[in-house]
Formats: C-alpha cells, structure tokens, sequence
C-alpha cells in the first residue's frame, strides 16, 4: 500500500486557515481549560502510561479484584489490567443504584413514527429501571443455555433491548456480537459461523421510514442457509429470542424459537454480575476489511470499559445535566462505545432514537434536540452534508438553544459542512469535536478536547491521553510537517482490539505487519506545523460511504457471486453527499445481454448479500478488465475512470487498451 495516493489526496485538501478557539463561556466550565493543562496532561500519559491508567483505573471503576499488572505487551498481544476481576454490567448500572443517579433518566428512547403526522413512542429508563430490566433479560439467557464465554448474535433494531441484551450478555460473561439491522441474512449467517454463536436476539421486524425491516424472517433464512460444502452456516444456534416490536407476522419454530416477552414471565430480577476477568471477551463487532471477509474486531472487558468511560468524559465534556445524544446506531461500534457503555459508565442521559434523520419530514433531529433538551449532539458529517441540502428552514423551525457541544465521526469532514454544523446548529456558540477513530481503537484517540482545544475546520486535532499516533513513509519513517503519509499509532493503549476472532495470524499480519512496530490504522493523513492531524481517509481498499465502511473485495465476491458475472472490480469516487460512492465494472459471462435491468439486478443482488449498503452506486459493463501482465486489476486506473478524470500514468502494460477508452464513457 503505498503512499503515493495519499499525498495526491492531500493536495486536494483545502488549505484551511481559520482556526476558532474554545468559546470561553463554554471553557470557564470546562473539565479542561487551556491547551497547556491538556499538554501537561498528554506528557504525564505519555511519560508514564501505566501510571496514568492506574490512577484512572483505581478512580473510575469498580473492581471484585484489583489487578497485579497494568500492562502485559507481547506486540502485538496487550493485556491490560491482568489478574483483575470487574464486571462492565456492574460498573455502567450497579454502581449508580445506591447514589442519586439511580432515579435519573439513562435511556431515553424516541421511536419512529408509525407513520407521518403520528408521534413516535417514547420511553424512558432510569438506572434503577434500566439496571431491573437487564438482570431479568440476563435471567433468560441463563434459562436458554447461555454461559460465560458463549456467543450472542444481537440483531435488533434501535430500541432500549438492544442496549438491554447488550449489557445483559456482559453481566453473565457472555460476549455479544451485534449486527446492524440493515445487514442481509447471509450477513448474519456468516458472523453465526465465524463466531459460533449459540443464541440470537433479534425482533419481528424494525421500522424504518415507515416501512417494517422483516429481521425475524432474515434471521430465519440465515438459519438455512448453505455453505460451499452444502454445511449449514449456522449450525451452532440453539436459540432464538423474539422481541415483540413491529408485529409483523412471524413463523416461530417450536423449540428454538422464544418470544422475549413470554421468556420475562419465568425470570425474577435477581442476578448478580458475574465476576469477569480484565481480559475476557465482551463483544466481537465485525468490519470490513481490504479482503473478502469481514473480520472480527475483539473487545475485552477492563481497558474497553475504562477508556470509553474516559473519553466520553472528556471528549463531550461530560456533565451531570446533560442530554447526550449519539445518532449511531448500536451495530456499529460507535452505538457500542457511545450510546451505551460509555456514557452508562459516567452515569449520564443517553438518547436513542430509532429512526432515520427524514422520515417524516427533514426536521426529525431538530425536533428531537427541542423535544428532550439534548445538550450534546454527536453525528457523523454524511448527517450534515444532508441537512446542509435540505435546507436551513428545517433546523430554524426549533429550538436548539439547549446543545451546548457538537461532535462529528466516521469520516473526514469537509470545511464547509462543519462551518455550516456551528452555525446553524451550533448557533455559532458550541465547539465541534471532531473525533477519529476505528472499530479496532474501541474509543476516540484523536480529538479536540472542547474547552482547551483551538478547532481548525475538517482536522481531528490532538491525541487524546495515552495516545501516541504518527505519520510515516512507506518505511517506516516519521514524515516532515504538512507531507502526507500512513497514520500508525505506536504504543498499545487499552482499548486497542485484542485481536481478530480466532485469527491471530491474520491480526498480526493485517495491524502489525505492515509498519515496524506499530499499529497501522490504514488511514492516510498529514500533520500540520501546530501537530494537528489532518485525517485523509482510507489508504486501503476500504472505503468509506456515508460514515459505513465497505470493503471493495467484499462486494466484488457478492458480485461475482452472481451466475451471470464473470469479473468484477469495485472501487470508489467522490461523491458530493455520501463522502464516497461505489462503482462496479463488471464483464459478464458469454450471451448474457447487458442492460439497465441487469444492472438493477446486480445491485439487488449485493443488496441480498451484504446488505443495502453495499449496493454499487454506479453500475460499469465491460468485456474485459484492464489488467497488468501479471494479471493485476489496474485499480488505479480504474479509479480515474470513475472519477472521470485524465487517464495519467503508464498504461502500456495494458492488455487491451481498446478497453481503456469505451470504459471511460458511462454507459447509456
Ligand atoms: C474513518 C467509526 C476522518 C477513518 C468510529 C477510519 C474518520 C474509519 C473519522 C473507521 C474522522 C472515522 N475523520 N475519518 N473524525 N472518524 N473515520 O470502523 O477512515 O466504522 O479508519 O469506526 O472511519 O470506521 P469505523
């Protein structure tokens, strides 16, 4: 993976030059104040970084047993907080129930609509009710077989029970898997198979834009589909619990599968949080990746749970009265680190809504911040560069005087989209955080802090404590100021992921293998003459389409799957919304007729495979790939293709040139 594209991606940053310090009405509150106390802050966690967790560690959480070493790093294996015992479940619910927290609001849960002109349900869960719900949920995991170290498959749309069997799993030591409710049943069959799950949690079906997302009936397929050795993919499941949301027709299979509510009649409320090592599993989320099948990022328990309580803390400014609202969803990893586990830990208000930003009408989100008073609103720039499109006249119909904090995550975000964000959002007077970090990092580890930290429109800022990153040349070598390279962090920090799901071999290879030493994050950036970062996006064959990562390979093997596909090639170009938009050029086999109908087919086709998603933006026929002479598919050039750019560069080893010129005209 070279460096070059990088650097010709930095060049078409905008050399951005306004800089906005931390207002100060918002600072003289501030947990931090000034960029000298973050500095001095930063050195202490650098100097001594196991000093610096264990004090963290000793304040923030709640321990059955302290730990006997901070750090074991055996690159590329950490164990942080080695030989504790400490329970996650215990440590976000238990530890609030005897403080005036127990009664507050810890989820705060908006549906959608059930259709325009309708309110959307509401729900509120304090601590105390938050904490009843969960041991009775992890009563009936137990009563359906479920042990420390077994599997959970949680594919549930954004209702207060996903965050339920999320911390239901953790209280008994389960490790759940979440999957995102709009991923296809062979999705989810394949993450049953990877991580051999026992039990799915799942619904009869999610609304979405008024319409009901079938997942029972996904769940069902997933359960017979085949793979290549006609083996069930699935096998491994024993269990399947319904929650009753949509009340769509669902098939129910006499001993495997269970209704949600009917399980609640057999259990009391009576469990106590199971006492976990530091480094037992808590979740695996999969992503994808530069190759074909998506990996399983694993999470432990100790350091995930301390640094995501940290950063929520620190990056949002945390504060006893707060709204917090993350817009992600729970199957994705930012759903994981902040709308649940963090700012549970803290003991603060975290909203769910359902939802999508539209539906009914564009205002959805600003009727939410006016609704419950949201004080800190974090979404991902793909939210904003819509609203920016919709039109101001959406936001200005409500009140957001509350929000006093902005954050963004997921990808770069261009200058204008965050100026437009603190003006008509912000009203010009909440900081921006804009926060960059991965599946694998478990939490932000390049951030603004907002009270201390001058802002720059579309850079990340500063490492977050304990954070070491760096930008190299293809070498290994750290790179001049402003000169583009690969972004690698070099020091374990405690929620780096432990590894991938029963694949060490390819964690090695694929984080470590590639700079001496290092973590490598497959994102290209730059850092300016202040040392802040400029984050360029993926350097990788990962790209990224409205804040969703998507791996290239992945959609060619969904493609190619198809019985008239004989090839096909994916890459990306810049779209003006999503950040990136897919394109597939794709040669079909002998006879087969090429047309708009097919192309809708093909596009249904990744759908049904990976997921909507996933489906290419951009349909290509063509009768031949260019390939080098060694057979290499000349990505490069297919990506100026895509874009519609000059063809530049050596394209003599090109097999059949011809092949060139009719692909650079779309089709029709
Ligand atoms: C990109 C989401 C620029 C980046 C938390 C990274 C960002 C990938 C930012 C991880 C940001 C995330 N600025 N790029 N603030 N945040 N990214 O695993 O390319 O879904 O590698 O985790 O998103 O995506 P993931």
């Amino acid at each position: 993976m070279a460096v070059n594209n990088v650097l010709a991606r930095i060049e078409s940053v905008l050399q951005e030059e306004r800089v906005f310090p931390p207002p100060k009405e918002f600072s003289r509150r501030a947990r931090l104040k000034s960029l000298a106390q973050y500095r001095k802050l930063y050195k202490e966690s650098i100097a001594a970084p196991e000093r610096f967790w264990a004090k963290r560690a000793k304040e923030e959480l709640v321990w059955f047993k302290r730990w006997t070493k901070v750090l074991q790093w055996q690159e590329p294996f950490a164990k942080w907080f080695a030989g504790g015992q400490i329970n996650v479940s215990d440590n976000c619910l238990d530890r609030h129930l005897g403080t005036a927290t127990a009664n507050k609001a810890a989820l705060i849960w908006e549906g959608e609509p059930a259709a325009p002109g309708k309110p959307g349900e509401e729900r509120t869960l304090t601590y105390k009710q938050l904490h009843h719900e969960v041991c009775r949920f992890a009563n009936v995991l137990k009563r359906n077989g479920i042990k420390a170290g077994d599997r959970v498959l949680i594919y549930l749309p954004m209702v207060p029970e996903a965050a339920i069997a999320m911390l239901a799993c953790a209280r008994i030591g389960a490790v759940h898997s979440v999957v995102f409710g709009g991923f296809s049943a062979q999705s989810v069959a394949d993450r049953i198979q990877d991580s051999q799950a026992k039990l799915v949690v799942t619904a009869d079906g999610g609304f979405r834009r008024g319409a009901v997302v079938p997942l029972k009936q996904n769940v069902d397929e997933a359960l017979t589909l085949e793979d290549a050795r006609g083996g069930l993919l699935a096998k491994s499941i024993e269990k399947v619990i319904v929650l009753r949301r949509a009340s769509n027709e669902v098939q129910i299979q006499e001993g495997r599968d269970v209704w949600w509510h009917q399980e609640l009649e057999q259990v009391d409320a009576h469990c106590p949080a199971e006492k976990m090592d530091s480094e037992a599993p808590l979740f695996i989320l999969y992503t994808s990746g530069s190759t074909g099948k998506p990996k399983g990022i694993l999470h432990t328990t100790a350091g995930y749970l301390l640094y995501s309580k940290l950063t929520t803390r620190y990056v949002f400014d945390l504060r006893d009265e707060d709204v917090f609202w993350c817009t992600a969803d729970v199957g994705w990893v930012t759903g994981h680190s902040y709308v649940v586990y963090g700012p549970l830990a803290n003991g603060a208000t975290s909203l769910m809504y359902e939802g999508a930003p539209n539906y009914p009408e564009p205002d959805r989100f600003w009727r939410i911040v006016e609704k419950y008073g949201v004080t800190i609103l974090y979404t991902a720039p793909t939210a904003i560069r819509a609203f920016m499109k919709w039109g101001v006249e959406w936001p200005r119909k409500h009140d957001l005087s509350s929000l006093r904090l902005l954050g963004t995550v997921g990808e770069p975000i261009n200058p204008e989209a965050w100026i437009w964000y603190r003006e008509h959002i912000g009203g010009n007077r909440c900081p921006i955080v804009d926060t960059w970090w991965q599946t694998e990092t478990g939490g932000i580890l390049i951030t603004p802090l907002p009270g201390a930290t001058p802002t720059k429109p579309g850079s990340a800022t500063l490492p977050f404590f304990g954070i070491v990153p760096e930008v190299v040349d293809d070498y290994g070598r750290p790179v001049p100021p402003n000169s583009g390279g690969k972004l690698v962090i070099r020091k374990p920090w405690p929620a780096m992921l432990r590894g991938l799901w029963g694949d060490p071999h390819r964690y090695q290879q694929v984080y470590w293998g590639e700079v001496e030493h290092s973590y490598f994050t497959g994102d290209g950036s730059r850092q300016d003459k202040d040392g802040y970062y400029w984050i360029v996006g993926r350097i990788d064959d990962v790209l990224n389409v409205a804040g969703h990562r998507i791996g290239t390979a992945e959609v060619e093997s969904a493609l190619v799957s198809h019985q008239k596909v004989a090839e096909a090639a994916v890459v990306g170009r810049t779209d003006a919304m999503k950040g990136q938009a897919l394109v597939a050029f794709v040669t079909v086999k002998s006879g087969v007729h090429t047309d708009g109908a097919l192309r809708e087919e093909l596009r249904q086709h990744v759908a049904k495979e990976i997921g909507p998603v996933a489906k290419p933006d951009d349909i290509r026929f063509a009768e031949v790939l260019p390939k080098t002479r060694s057979g290499k598919i000349m990505r490069r050039l297919l990506k100026q293709i895509a874009a519609g750019t000059e063809i530049k560069g050596d394209t003599t080893t090109l097999e059949d040139l011809g092949v060139l010129a009719r692909l650079s005209h779309a089709e029709e």
